[in-house]
């Protein structure tokens, strides 16, 4: 069986992450996933052996603009936390935000190829992946890989989009609903979708961290609602949902919404001040063998 989603790499690579808009956009994503992540690290530190002041060395690991990896620092007071991607521009944005909150010390930003060689990075009592894996050409041989990372014991935390994001914006672009009714729509779509082209799921996810030689602890959805007040990630989020909107789903909404919504393409996005943003991931964490 392949656990690579049939992708096209150059797609879905990390080439289209290389764009500071995106990197704004993920990182408002990031932003507004704080309460989900909150939960994974804490479940994370629950499969350790030792105490959060036990663990000296956490690899994020396709860190993106490096929310995570400033909340692991700040969880882990103890630790150096290596965050890693292979885009210039996502790592320009973690630089910026470690440097921001005040980590330089503790968070070291660095280059990466995820589908290459991962024997020098060292040891790691905790690995952390959000949202990465699925990028990959070959899950099931990066996460063979990064078992040969980890300290006899040591955790393995995966994050991966369980379904879409939604978002509900505080303008209603004068259609009272519209938001929930986008929703609908999207989470109808996505089931038709899902049908038809299965992602891997939770039990997938966890059965790839099972065959790399984790033993798995923990695992389950996670969902967070939060609000993102004056992000500059906010309007290229809304920006890339109403477009998402207008491709997929013209046929499932009422046509005075799609007009809304073209209105707000057509340069509105920035009217968004206040965003609630729903979020949900699956959640598998594996423990290394020994100790
Ligand atoms: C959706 S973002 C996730 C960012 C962050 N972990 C989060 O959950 O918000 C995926 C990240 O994986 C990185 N990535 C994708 N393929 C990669 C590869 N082969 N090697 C290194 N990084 C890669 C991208 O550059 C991007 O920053």
């Amino acid at each position: 069986m392949s656990h690579t989603h049939g992708h096209d790499p150059h797609h879905s690579g990390h080439g289209v992450f290389d764009d500071e808009r995106v990197a704004l956009m993920i990182g408002a994503e990031g932003e507004s996933a704080g309460p989900l992540t909150a939960e994974a690290i804490e479940r994370a530190t629950a499969a350790l052996r030792g105490g959060r002041d036990d663990v000296r060395r956490v690899a994020d690991l396709g860190c993106g603009p490096g929310v995570e990896a400033c909340a692991l620092a700040t969880a882990f007071p103890a630790a150096l936390i290596v965050a890693l991607d292979g885009s210039p521009a996502m790592r320009a944005a973690a630089q910026r935000r470690v440097g921001e909150a005040g980590l330089s010390a503790r968070v070291e930003v660095g280059a990466i190829d995820l589908d290459g060689d991962l024997s020098s990075l060292g040891a790691f009592d905790l690995v952390w992946t959000a949202q990465a894996l699925h990028h990959l050409r070959d899950e099931a041989a990066t996460l063979a890989r990064v078992a040969a990372l980890l300290r006899p014991g040591g955790v393995l935390c995966v994050l991966e989009r369980l379904d879409p994001a939604e978002l509900v914006a505080s303008d209603d672009l004068g259609r009272p609903g519209l938001w929930e009714r986008v929703a609908g729509a999207q989470a109808a779509w996505h089931a038709d979708r899902s049908a038809s082209a299965p992602a891997t799921g939770l039990e997938g996810y966890a059965a790839l961290v099972g065959e790399a030689g984790f033993g798995v602890v923990d695992s389950g959805p996670l969902r967070s609602v939060a609000t993102l007040e004056g992000s500059p990630g906010a309007a290229p989020l809304v920006a890339r949902y109403v477009q998402g909107a207008l491709r997929n789903l013209t046929d499932r909404l009422d046509p005075a919404d799609i007009e809304a919504l073209r209105a707000l393409d057509g340069g509105g996005s920035a009217r968004v001040s206040h965003l609630e943003v729903r979020q949900s991931r699956t959640l598998v964490i594996g423990r290394a063998p020994g100790a």
